[in-house]
C-alpha cells in the first residue's frame, strides 16, 4: 500500500517510489508536516511532535496552551488570519468582508488510482494498482467552505502529485483569492535553489544560488508560464551534486499565470508554495459551486540532480503526456520557417519536400504564412483559409504531391491569436481580451482572442476542423506569439472580470482536447516563440515542444541542459538549422549541429535545395544515424556528464533501460592550445557487462566520420576510468560514442 493511516498517532504515511512522506493530525485539528526524503521503513515516525514555546508575538489559538503557535509548527495548508502570520496557500474573502480563516480537520479518504481533475491537464493512471489517492477534508463551518486536499503516491515513481478543491457549502458567496496547490513547510533552510530562467531564445538556462531568510519567488504575470522562468524549482542540499544527494523539485501542472515560492521563516524553516498566481485573481464562488486548484508535483531524489532529472523524465513522459504518440518514434521533419519565412508559393514548398524525401526526411511542415493573405506579421491571424495566391491548389493538393514525394504533411497554426487586420477581427471586434476604454496594446501586430468565451472556441475549433479535414495533415504545430495584457473579457460581469486568465486557460484546455481527442492521429508540437509555454500542462496535450527559437548549436547545449532538468527528450523539439545561424549569426560544423539536436526530437530547419552534394550525404548520414539511436534518446535515462557551464567540453549520455546500449556525446565549444587528454567517466552503464565502442566524430570539413570500431570494455572501467576523449581539434568540435553490450 502506498498510503496508510495510524489512528493512534494520527499519521499520515506516503510512501511514493523510493520516497516518504508523513503528516499528522495535531490535536485532532491541524495537519501538521512531519517528513519528507527517503522512504522509511516503519509505518510511523516513534519520535513525537514537540515545539518550542516562542514569544508572544507568535500568537496562539487554544487558551490553555501558551506554547503552541500555528506560526510556528510546520503546517501543510496554512491559511489567514489567525495564527500562522506565514504566507498562506489559501486566502478566501467571506461574506463579512474579512479574510479570517479557520479550517478544522474534517475527515479523509484513501482512493485505489488517481481521480481525474475535472477540466485541467494532470498526470494520470492507467491501472488503480499504479497509485493511491489521500483526501483529507477541511472545513471552515463560520462560512461553509470546504477544502479538499489531494494526495497521490505512487508505486513507482518518487512523485507526490497535489491538488485542492474548494466548495461553497454556506449559503453566502465567498471570493477567492488565493488557492496554491501545494504547501509544505521544510523543518531547515539548508538548501540550494535550482531554477530555470531566461527570456525568447535563451529559455530555461540553470542558475542555482543560496536560500537565505525571506522570499524566494518564482512567478509569472504574463498570462502563460512565459520563457522568464519556467514554473519549475528544485531545492537541493548544499553538496547536492548532478552525482548524489538530496534534492527535491516542484512543478506546476498549468500553463498560465503561477507562483512558486521558498519562503525562510525566522526560526530557519522553510514554506514552499506552488500555485496559480494569487496576484491579479479573483474567484466568485457563489453557494454550492466549487473551483478546483490545478495539479501540483513534488518529486524526490536521493540521487542529486540526475536522479531528480530522471525522476520527472520517467513520470511526464508515461503518465502526464497522452496519446497515440506517446511512445512512438518521432518522424524527423523539415520545417520551411527559417528557409523561407513568410515567402514561398506552391513550387518552392514541393521543391522543398521533394528535395527533403532524398535525403530521408519523413515530415514536412508548413509554417507561418499559408492562410488569409499573410507576407509578414502584420495581418491574418483568425482567418484560417488557405491563401490562393500562395497555394493556389489548396492544401489538399499540397499535401497530396508531398505525399507523392513520400512523406506527410505538417501544418502550423496560432489559434489563440488574431489580427487587427483581419476577417475575424472586422467581424467580432470585442472577440479580443480587452478592458472596456483602455488601449488594445498589440505584440508582434496581434491580439489575444478571448478563450474563456465559449462562442469564440466553438468559432475558432470549427475553423481549426475544417483546415485539418481538408488535407491529410499529421502534425500541427501550435504556436502563440505573445503575452497578455488588459485582461479583461466583454462577456464577464465586473465582478468576474479578475476571473478572465485563469478561464482562459480553462477555454484553451478545453479547445485542446477537443481537438487532439478528435484528430488522434495527429502529432501536435506545442510552441510559443520556441519554449515561452514550455510546461507541464501543454505537455498533457502535445507530446513535444518546439524548445527555443535559438537554434545555434552551441547555444542550445544551455538551453536543452536547462531544459532536460525537468522535461524528458521526447518532449524537445531539436532542428539543425543554417549558418551562419540565425540568432547568433555563429557558424558551427554541420555534424555539431545534429550531434546537438539528436538530443531530442530531431529535424531540420533549412534550405535543403541549396546544400551542397556533401552536405546533403552527410545529412543521409545524420539521419540514419538519428533513426538507430532514437529510440535510446526518446526513452533511455539521460546523465548529464559535463555541463556547458562547468567548461569548454559538455557531455551528456543516454542509457537503455536495459543497460544493453548507450550513446555518448561531447561538444566542444572553444579548442584549448596543447590542450590536456581529458577522460570522460560514463555513467549508468552495468558494471558487468562488457560494451563494444564506436566513436563517429567530426572531422575537418564538418561532417561526421566513418565509424571507428574502438575496443570492448566493461561497465566499470568505462565508469571508474573512463572515455578518451580524442583532441577535437578545432572550435565546436564533437563527437559520439555508441555502447553496445555484447
Ligand atoms: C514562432 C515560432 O517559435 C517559430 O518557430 C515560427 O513558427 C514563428 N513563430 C512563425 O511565426
Amino acid at each position: 500500500m502506498s498510503i496508510h493511516f495510524d489512528e493512534g498517532s494520527g499519521q499520515f504515511h506516503l510512501r511514493a517510489g523510493r520516497c516518504s512522506y508523513v503528516m499528522q493530525l495535531l490535536k485532532g485539528r491541524w495537519l501538521i508536516h512531519r517528513y519528507i526524503g527517503p522512504a522509511l521503513a516503519g509505518e510511523v515516525l516513534a519520535q513525537p511532535m514537540t515545539w518550542a514555546g516562542r514569544p508572544s508575538f507568535s500568537a496562539n489559538p487554544l487558551p490553555d496552551d501558551g506554547q503552541l503557535s500555528t506560526d510556528t509548527v510546520p503546517q501543510e495548508f496554512p491559511w489567514y488570519g489567525s495564527t500562522d502570520l506565514r504566507q498562506p496557500a489559501v486566502e478566501v474573502l467571506a461574506p463579512s468582508g474579512a479574510s479570517t480563516l479557520d479550517l478544522r480537520y474534517a475527515e479523509y479518504r484513501i482512493l485505489a488510482g488517481k481521480p481525474r481533475l475535472t477540466g485541467l491537464p494532470a498526470t494520470y493512471v492507467e491501472q488503480d494498482h499504479e497509485a493511491q489517492t489521500l483526501e483529507i477534508d477541511l472545513v471552515d463551518a463560520l462560512i461553509g467552505l470546504r477544502v479538499t486536499l489531494s494526495f497521490t503516491a505512487w508505486v513507482e515513481h518518487s512523485v507526490i502529485a497535489r491538488s485542492v478543491r474548494v466548495y461553497n457549502e454556506g449559503d453566502q458567496s465567498l471570493r477567492l483569492r488565493r488557492l496554491l496547490s501545494l504547501s509544505v513547510d521544510l523543518p531547515d533552510d539548508q538548501y540550494d535553489y535550482v531554477q530555470l530562467a531566461g527570456t525568447w531564445a535563451r529559455e530555461r538556462h540553470v542558475q542555482r544560488g543560496r536560500l537565505s531568510s525571506g522570499e524566494h519567488r518564482l512567478e509569472s504575470r504574463r498570462g502563460a508560464s512565459s520563457h522568464a522562468l519556467n514554473p519549475y524549482l528544485a531545492l537541493v542540499r548544499p553538496e547536492t551534486t548532478e552525482t548524489a544527494g538530496e534534492a527535491l523539485g516542484v512543478t506546476l501542472v498549468y500553463s498560465g499565470n503561477f507562483m512558486i515560492s521558498a519562503d525562510v521563516d525566522p526560526y530557519r524553516t522553510t514554506r514552499l508554495l506552488v500555485g496559480m498566481n494569487p496576484f491579479d485573481f479573483e474567484w466568485l464562488l457563489q453557494p454550492g459551486e466549487r473551483f478546483q486548484a490545478p495539479e501540483a508535483l513534488l518529486a524526490f531524489s536521493a540521487e542529486g540532480l540526475t536522479g531528480l532529472s530522471q525522476t520527472w523524465h520517467r513520470l511526464l513522459r508515461t503518465r502526464l503526456a497522452r496519446g497515440a504518440h506517446r511512445d512512438r518514434l518521432r518522424p524527423v521533419l523539415i520545417n520551411n520557417w527559417e528557409a523561407t519565412y513568410f515567402s514561398f508559393d506552391r513550387d518552392t514548398l514541393v521543391e522543398l519536400a521533394r528535395s527533403a524525401a532524398e535525403l530521408g526526411i519523413s515530415l514536412f511542415v508548413l509554417d507561418d504564412g499559408w492562410f488569409g493573405h499573410r507576407d509578414n506579421d502584420r495581418s491574418s491571424l483568425g482567418d484560417w483559409r488557405v491563401d490562393p495566391r500562395k497555394l493556389p491548389g489548396g492544401l489538399d493538393d499540397l499535401a497530396q504531391e508531398i505525399k507523392r514525394a513520400g512523406m506527410q504533411m505538417g501544418l502550423w497554426f496560432e489559434p489563440e491569436m488574431i489580427s487587427p487586420d483581419s476577417d475575424l477581427y472586422r467581424a467580432h471586434p470585442d472577440w479580443c481580451l480587452h478592458v472596456e476604454g483602455r488601449g488594445r496594446s498589440q505584440a508582434r501586430n496581434q491580439l489575444i482572442l478571448d478563450f474563456s468565451r465559449a462562442d469564440v472556441r466553438a468559432a475558432i475549433t470549427q475553423m481549426l476542423r475544417e483546415v485539418l479535414h481538408s488535407a491529410p495533415i499529421a502534425y500541427v504545430k501550435w504556436d502563440m506569439n505573445r503575452n497578455m495584457t488588459e485582461i479583461g473579457s466583454a462577456s464577464l460581469p465586473p465582478e468576474r472580470q479578475r476571473e478572465t486568465a485563469h478561464r482562459y486557460m480553462l477555454g484553451l484546455y478545453e479547445v485542446l482536447e477537443q481537438v487532439t481527442s478528435e484528430f488522434p492521429e495527429i502529432l501536435f508540437e506545442s510552441c510559443s516563440g520556441g519554449g515561452g509555454r514550455f510546461d507541464a500542462g501543454m505537455l498533457h496535450y502535445m507530446p513535444q515542444t518546439w524548445t527555443s527559437d535559438d537554434t545555434d548549436a552551441i547555444a542550445r547545449l544551455a538551453i536543452q541542459f536547462g531544459t532536460s532538468m525537468v522535461y524528458p527528450a521526447s518532449a524537445m523539439g531539436a532542428h539543425v538549422s543554417a549558418v551562419p545561424n540565425h540568432q547568433v549569426h555563429r557558424v558551427t560544423p554541420l555534424a555539431t549541429r545534429a550531434l546537438v539536436a539528436m538530443m531530442g526530437n530531431f529535424g531540420y530547419e533549412l534550405d535543403v535545395r541549396r546544400l551542397t552534394a556533401a552536405d546533403r550525404a552527410e545529412i543521409r548520414t545524420q539521419i540514419e544515424l538519428y533513426k538507430e539511436i532514437q529510440p535510446l534518446i526518446l526513452a533511455g535515462d539521460l546523465y548529464r556528464l559535463w555541463t556547458p557551464e562547468s567548461g569548454q567540453r559538455t557531455a551528456w549520455m543516454y542509457v537503455s533501460g536495459d543497460q544493453r546500449e548507450a550513446v555518448v556525446t561531447v561538444v566542444q565549444v572553444l579548442a584549448e592550445p596543447n590542450p590536456p587528454v581529458q577522460y570522460l567517466r560514463l555513467r549508468g552503464l552495468d558494471p558487468q557487462r562488457e560494451y563494444e565502442l564506436t566513436l563517429v566524430q567530426t572531422d575537418d570539413k564538418g561532417y561526421l566520420q566513418t565509424p571507428a570500431l574502438l575496443y570492448r570494455a566493461h561497465g566499470d572501467e568505462l565508469q571508474g576510468s573512463g572515455l578518451e576523449v580524442p583532441q577535437l581539434a578545432g572550435d565546436f568540435r564533437g563527437a559520439l560514442w555508441r555502447l553496445r553490450g555484447v
